[in-house]
């Protein structure tokens, strides 16, 4: 597998950064996660839009001059020397303050940010899509902001951990009593035949997917409202269903080891799902069979 670091193309056992570097030593930077199917990005320029806006916000910027066309004609050459222009890939973009000594300040004076990127293939898992995943509750413990996709992601990674201890596919934070995002998912309650899901602010990473599954609901002409749902209202809601780039539209089917509406997909979400494979260019699942 060739990957890219810090303006060369290597094999993936020969990319090594030093050990000082402020991503190892700190989390000190951002990443992004961006879906190819044939050969083409989806959304891409949301996922680099918001890229630049994380690290605007940390202080940060691409190194060398580097732009967004830049970025994604290395991830357009990952994809094709590593055969995936055919089916479904992801690229792996991290952005990191670079390697200095130790200080908790940024160095002074600045050193150039590390900048690597990886493509691996993926697959669409269409059994678990047709079944649906189970998820449980995790107090949302994380800091107030969570809209930035950086590296530190320790409670993610501890919530995601006792999910899968449990038996389940994600966990579903909760934060003052109401659902906020998953671990790696942003979700959404069809409550009353309504769709909710927690508004954007400090409290969520802005899913791009999210973003595009709002408005295929209003192409649809499914209402939808951006207002949090209590942790109490779960156990009435008619579906559930996670959003995020590797996760696409997938219906949970149980929260806390409680069936959630039919305990299968519901007719929301595989129309969300459908018209997000469609949108990205996939025959969706439904249709192949
Ligand atoms: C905490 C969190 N929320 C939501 C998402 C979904 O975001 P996107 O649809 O942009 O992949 C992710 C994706 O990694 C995430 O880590």
């Amino acid at each position: 597998m060739l990957v890219y670091l810090n303006g060369e193309f290597v094999s993936r056992e020969q990319a090594a950064v030093p050990v000082e570097d402020r991503g190892f030593l700190f989390g000190d930077g951002v990443y992004e996660v961006i879906r190819a199917v044939n050969g083409r990005f989806f959304t891409a320029h949301e996922h680099l839009a918001r890229m630049e806006e994380g690290l605007a916000a940390i202080g940060m910027r691409l190194p060398g001059g580097m732009t967004r066309q830049g970025v994604l004609e290395i991830a357009e050459r990952l994809l094709r020397e590593n055969s995936l222009t055919e089916g479904h890939a992801t690229i792996y973009l991290q952005v990191t303050r670079g390697a200095a000594p130790r200080t908790h300040f940024f160095p002074s004076p600045p050193v150039e940010p590390t900048l690597y990127l990886t493509a691996a293939p993926f697959t669409v898992p269409e059994e678990v899509v047709a079944r649906g995943v189970s998820a449980i509750t995790a107090p949302d413990v994380r800091w107030s902001r969570c809209n930035l996709k950086t590296l530190n992601l320790l409670a993610n990674v501890l919530a995601k951990q006792s999910a899968v201890e449990q038996g389940a596919t994600e966990a579903i934070f909760v934060r003052d009593g109401v659902i906020t995002e998953g671990a790696s998912t942003n979700v959404f309650v069809v409550v009353d035949g309504k769709i909710r899901t927690f508004p954007v602010c400090n409290y969520i990473l802005s899913g791009v997917t999210r973003g595009v599954v709002i408005e295929l609901a209003a192409e649809l002409g499914i209402p939808l409202i951006e207002r949090p749902v209590r942790v109490e209202e779960i156990s009435r809601a008619e579906e559930i269903f996670l959003t995020g780039t590797t996760t696409d539209v997938l219906a949970v089917v149980e929260v806390d080891g409680l069936q959630v509406g039919t305990g299968r997909p519901g007719a929301i979400s595989t129309a969300l799902g459908g018209a997000l494979a469609e949108r990205m260019g996939q025959v969706p699942a439904s249709a192949a069979r």
